[in-house]
């Protein structure tokens, strides 16, 4: 089975597309990188034929508001329309636990127009709801840092490692579509703050974490739940301390961060 994943060189795309050989499967990395730019349109067709499932893993080079929206609006409706004209069965894309609680934030206000664009399409799809990775730790640290004190609210939060996203993706992207939203998360739960006080600790990262109640998160008020699944989320495998302890605990994501507070 062909399976073309957009944004197959990221930090998600790479290990699909590895698992997805590995399960003997034609797996095709797209990217600006391999010629694929789902922005303009270059390289969609040629990348899309004989494809029955396309799996969208990309994100967005800039954050900022405009930017953001621009990103996913443009690149989903063109990526729908070559679908469509190449008779993809299987849409999947990556969103975020929590995207309707999040709309505070331009980033997650994309992210919902990307759903909205797919689920109004005519291509059968599979939207899948990720928590935080592990290896976003350190960008979480640096969007909520003042001076050297790091500012986080005691909002619940169940992350996960990008290993357990992607094999989960891999699995959700080989079944029937679900025409719906399927939610992913880590073994265990932890409050925010200490969660990025373990991971910088881990780190040898000097910043304090200071807990803060009304500290934003991405420019958004939590409460205790905005973050976590419901309790039909499918659950990784990998602890935090076990990933800590690997190498690839080291590894970060390689999302922009500005290096400021939000608020
Ligand atoms: N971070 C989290 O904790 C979290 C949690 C849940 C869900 N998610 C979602 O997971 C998804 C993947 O995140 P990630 O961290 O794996 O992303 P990433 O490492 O930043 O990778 C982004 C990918 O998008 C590609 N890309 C950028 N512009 C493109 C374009 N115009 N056309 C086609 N591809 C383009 C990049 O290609 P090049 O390498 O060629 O630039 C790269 O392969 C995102 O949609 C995000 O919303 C993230």
């Amino acid at each position: 089975m062909k399976i073309v994943v957009i944004g197959g060189t990221g930090l998600i795309g790479s290990r699909l597309v590895r698992k997805l050989r590995e399960n003997g499967h034609e797996a095709v990395a797209a990217s600006p990188n391999s010629g694929v730019n789902t922005l303009t349109g270059e390289g969609l067709a040629e990348a899309l034929k004989g494809a029955s499932v396309v799996v969208d893993v990309s994100n967005s080079p800039s954050w900022e508001d405009a930017a953001v929206m621009k990103f996913f609006e443009t690149s989903t409706r063109n990526l729908l329309a070559y679908e469509a004209a190449a008779g993809v069965r299987h849409h999947v894309a990556l969103s975020v636990v929590g995207t309707e609680r999040l709309l505070e934030s331009g980033y997650f206000r994309a992210k919902m127009a990307q759903e909205n664009l797919i689920k109004g399409s005519s291509i059968p799809y599979s939207i899948i709801h990720a928590t935080q990775f592990f290896e976003f730790v350190k960008g979480i640290a640096d969007f909520s840092t003042v001076g050297n004190k790091v500012f986080l609210p005691p909002a619940l939060i169940r992350p996960m490692a990008a290993d357990d996203v992607a094999s989960a993706v891999g699995r959700i992207a080989m079944g029937t579509p679900v025409n719906g939203t399927l939610e992913i998360g880590g073994p265990e739960q932890f409050r925010l703050d200490e969660f990025v006080r373990r991971g910088l600790a881990a780190r040898k990262d000097p910043r304090e974490v200071v807990t803060d109640p009304h500290a934003r998160y991405y420019g958004v008020e939590l409460s205790e739940r905005t973050l976590v699944p419901g309790d039909g989320a499918r659950l990784g495998e990998t602890r935090f301390e076990t990933w800590l302890s690997q190498p690839t605990g080291q590894v970060q994501s390689t999302n922009p961060q500005p290096a400021r507070r939000a608020s």
